[in-house]
């Protein structure tokens, strides 16, 4: 084999895929693994796609996406959240998942530092490594999936680049708080740092929906906003989203983008307008009636576990257990077929993530099963 980059042998491919490909060769039968809503795209979102290509509008598109489109998301931001962006300052990507790449890659250099609250979402240290940056982490799980100011003060160094929020929070639910905002406000205010803001799943927030860092309008330049349509309008397979950022920065980011994927794919952008005008609330009261049924369920089985505020995830803890979450996911994907994802893949390894973005009665018997497996547990 002729040597390849070195860097490229040090990425781990998604912990979170292997265990569910684990889980389904095993025979696991109930399934909570992965973050994939069980909704289909609404009809009326499918059908401006549907359109788009009896016009044969499969042509090439402009870099950035088209301009109605980025006009389209600088309402709908203003709209939702209060923030003010030009369409100069938009990419239109593929998923947040290019926009974070994209983003990471425009900003660091090698030895540059990253802040990640943990238990968080994989990719992010994967790609920072990668890039030869590195990750340092604040450990959420002590202060109720919440940050303090003091958190961010120790995590800081000459060398930290930027911090990435991820509210709704991927694995935990959890939303940041005012105070935890406050408190990051507080400690970056000043400093040349970036704030990456991991939105996907800021439309999916059961009570209080707010705003998340866009709210601090003086930090304007220094915020990158990674949004997704996977998740609040049931698209994950389209494979779209947006950045925003400052002009400048958009203009460098622009050549990763352009290098990678040249466009995103013009039919889709017409879909990508209507979404935007599409009220995700059916979908939220869903999942939220999903979350008070699996949390009281959790509750009554004796696991310690935080009610989650938006997203589809819970995560309660099996410290009592005393074994590993690997360990525990394996036995009951093993003995009980249910598919549930370790808490190591986002470096939590006292906890389980369970997605209940699937239906009712799948919830009930993973609860019934996970049940009777912690019975032969024991642990206090
Ligand atoms: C926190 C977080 N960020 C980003 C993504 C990727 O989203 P997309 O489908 O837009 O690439 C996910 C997907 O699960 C996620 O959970």
């Amino acid at each position: 084999m002729i040597s390849l980059n070195n860097k490229i042998l040090k990425v781990e491919t998604s912990k979170i895929r292997q265990f569910n490909d684990y889980a389904r060769a095993v025979g696991a039968d109930v399934i909570l693994t992965l973050g994939e809503p069980d909704f289909n795209t609404p009809d009326e979102i499918s059908n401006e796609a549907i359109k788009a290509l009896n016009e044969h509008q499969t042509k090439y598109g402009p870099t950035p996406g088209f301009l109605d489109l980025r006009k389209k998301i600088c309402e709908y931001e203003k709209r939702m959240n209060d923030f003010d962006c030009t369409p100069d300052e938009i990419i239109i990507t593929h998923g947040s998942t290019e926009a974070l790449t994209s983003a990471l890659f425009t900003m660091l250099n090698p030895e540059d530092e990253v802040i990640v609250p943990n238990p968080a979402y994989p990719m992010y240290r994967q790609m920072v490594e990668f890039m030869g940056g590195k990750i340092v982490t604040i450990d959420t799980t002590i202060t109720n999936f919440q940050i303090t100011k003091e958190q961010i003060l120790n995590a800081l160094t000459s060398k930290t680049k930027a911090i990435i929020l991820t509210s709704p929070n991927n694995p935990t639910g959890a939303v940041l708080n005012d105070a935890s905002y406050n408190a990051i406000y507080e400690a970056l205010k000043g400093k040349d740092i970036y704030v990456i803001c991991d939105d996907v799943y800021n439309q999916i927030i059961f009570e209080n929906r707010k705003p998340s860092f866009v709210r601090y309008k003086d930090m304007k330049d220094k915020i990158i906003v990674c949004q997704s349509y996977s998740k609040s309008y049931a698209m994950p397979g389209w494979r779209c989203g947006y950045m925003i950022a400052n002009q400048e920065f958009i203009k460098h980011a622009s050549k990763i983008h352009q290098y990678m994927i040249v466009a995103l794919n013009t039919f889709i952008q017409p879909a990508m307008i209507k979404a935007l005008d599409y009220d995700s609330k059916d979908m939220v009261e869903s999942y939220k009636e999903r979350r008070d049924y699996i949390y009281k369920r959790l509750v009554d089985m004796g696991l310690e576990v935080k009610k989650p505020e938006g997203a589809f995830y819970i995560f309660p803890s099996i410290k009592k257990f005393h074994i590993s979450s690997t360990d525990f996911c394996k036995r009951l994907t093993e003995k009980y077929k249910v598919a549930i994802i370790p808490g190591d893949c986002f470096e939590a390894d006292d906890y389980i993530r369970l997605s209940y973005c699937v239906d009712f009665e799948t919830i009930k018997t993973a609860c019934d099963r996970l049940e009777q497996f912690i019975k032969t547990l024991g642990g206090k």
